[in-house]
């Protein structure tokens, strides 16, 4: 079963044959290689990363899912502003596969925490799904559109319209998260002095929001809030 905001994202490809590609692979997100196979953490409790973005327990659905939309909100601005084309079917794809192989390459200790798995030493999640793409026969402008979607990090720039736009939304969601958990995560050491490990992104945006509110004393409530609430929900 996938989550139901990556399926409703899935749905909006019209193309029956390329949705149901994609569905098989974000259903079994595995991939092969001499014989042994590598599945990873479970797409619905990945990150998206360890460190920059979306660093905690579904981080992954929640980064798939505001790419999505960033995407689909520029889809709109080249065809009603730019007057331009632009294929949706392909941008949607290539935003829900862009990391599926992520939660390949990351490993859960025994304490709880993500870190690297033995894959990633060998490869990123970028070589390793463009390879899983090509083997599965996916169209050359989706393999293209996922093997670009670093910009000029990546191991090629984008091409086309599609590819730029999932780049860009990829850039832009990563740093929405990225720079909302890095100011919480300051505001509470500095204000607090105290470090709340592990943010959701629900948390930081709270902490930001408040020190914009309500300034420091809005930071010191939000925090007393965010502990009574973790201490609320453990068994
Ligand atoms: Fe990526
Ligand atoms: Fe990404």
């Amino acid at each position: 079963m996938l989550d139901s905001k990556i399926q409703s994202l899935l749905e909006k490809i019209r193309d029956k044959k390329l949705r149901k590609k994609v569905a098989d692979l974000l259903k079994n997100p595995s991939f092969s290689i001499n014989g042994k196979e590598y599945s990873g953490v479970s797409l619905d409790a990945s990150p998206a990363g360890l460190s920059h973005h979306h660093s905690y327990l579904g981080g992954f659905t929640e980064h798939v899912v505001s790419a999505g939309a960033i995407a689909l909100a520029m889809c709109d601005c080249v065809e009603e502003v730019y007057r331009g084309v632009v294929n949706r079917d392909l941008v949607v794809a290539g935003i829900l596969l862009h990391d599926v192989f992520k939660p390949l390459t990351y490993k859960v200790d025994e304490s709880g925490d993500y870190s690297s798995a033995r894959l990633a030493d060998y490869l990123d999640h970028s070589s390793l799904i463009v390879a899983e793409l090509v083997r599965r026969d996916f169209p050359l402008e989706l393999v293209h559109i996922v093997a670009a979607h670093h910009g000029g990090y990546g191991a090629v720039r984008p091409r086309t319209v599609e590819a730029l736009i999932c780049h860009l939304a990829d850039l832009a969601d990563s740093r929405l998260n990225g720079d909302v958990l890095n100011a919480a995560s300051y505001l509470v050491r500095r204000i607090v002095g105290e470090d709340l490990s592990v943010m959701s992104s629900k948390e930081a945006f709270e902490i930001v929001h408040c020190k914009a509110a309500e300034g420091e004393d809005g930071v010191k409530k939000a925090y007393k809030r965010i502990v009574q609430e973790r201490k609320a929900r453990k068994p």
